[in-house]
């Protein structure tokens, strides 16, 4: 491998890679922020700190990008984590909720949304719920169409559900059996495959930019 090489693969590993760990109590003002930038109807914190305190039949996921600080020039560089995405899901009477999802939209159409789902499906399954709903804004194609990858029907409508009046739709998997989990798995591997491929693939246009800017 040539030392030009050999550099490009270490400011590769250096840019960035990704992860999905639980939210923690600190996570929750940075999610917020998250919260408000996505959503006309932001949750309170209070709602938060209920559900990561108090609700042991919950879970909340955030996604996170880690980069090396850029320019630094000392062997060892701090790591700097971007929040970019959170997932959430609760059980009530085994049937599974998943409550929240969002990506930031810099961050769209990279496969991170699927992830986040997937993560939160199998949470739920794990909590052995019998079946999975959520509720969705009728108007959201993009959120309407990845639910509808992962076998969620329609069931119903709640009336002026969302604070500007629109309606929402009620979906749900009603069967989470070994067939649907089977499913999640190979989800899970194709679109992490997909999301390697385009991190590297971002990766390399930010290097190649760097290089220019370095040339001129
Ligand atoms: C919905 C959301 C989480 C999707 O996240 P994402 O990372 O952009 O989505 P992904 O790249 O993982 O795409 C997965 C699937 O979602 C669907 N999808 C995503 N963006 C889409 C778009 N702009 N148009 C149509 N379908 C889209 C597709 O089915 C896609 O699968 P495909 O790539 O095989 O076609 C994101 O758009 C978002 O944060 N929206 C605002 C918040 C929100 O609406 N949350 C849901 C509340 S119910």
């Amino acid at each position: 491998m040539s030392d030009l090489s050999k550099s490009l693969e270490q400011q590769g590993k250096d840019a960035g890679t990704y992860r999905i760990r639980r939210m923690e109590p600190h996570d929750i003002h940075t999610v917020m922020m998250l919260d408000r930038l996505v959503f006309s109807d932001p949750w309170p914190e209070s709602a938060y700190t209920q559900e990561i305190y108090f609700n042991p039949l919950a879970a909340y996921f955030v996604l996170e990008f880690t980069h090396a600080m850029p320019h630094w020039r000392w062997p060892w560089k701090p790591r700097n984590a971007t929040l970019i995405g959170f997932a959430g899901m609760r059980v009530e009477q085994a049937r599974g909720h998943i409550s929240t999802l969002a990506i930031h939209q810099d961050w769209r159409g990279m496969g991170f949304g699927e992830l986040l789902l997937i993560t939160a499906l199998e949470q739920t399954m794990a909590m052995k719920a019998s079946a999975v709903m959520l509720e969705v804004r009728p108007t959201n194609t993009p959120a309407r169409k990845l639910y509808s990858k992962y076998a969620f029907i329609s069931i119903g409508r709640h009336t002026r559900y969302y604070q500007d009046g629109e309606d929402a739709l009620l979906l749900e998997v009603p069967r989470l059996d070994a067939a649907y989990a089977q499913k999640l798995a190979e989800c899970r591997q194709r679109v992490e495959q997909r999301i390697e491929q385009l991190v590297e693939k971002r990766i390399q246009e930010r290097l190649s930019a760097q290089d220019l800017l370095s040339r001129q």
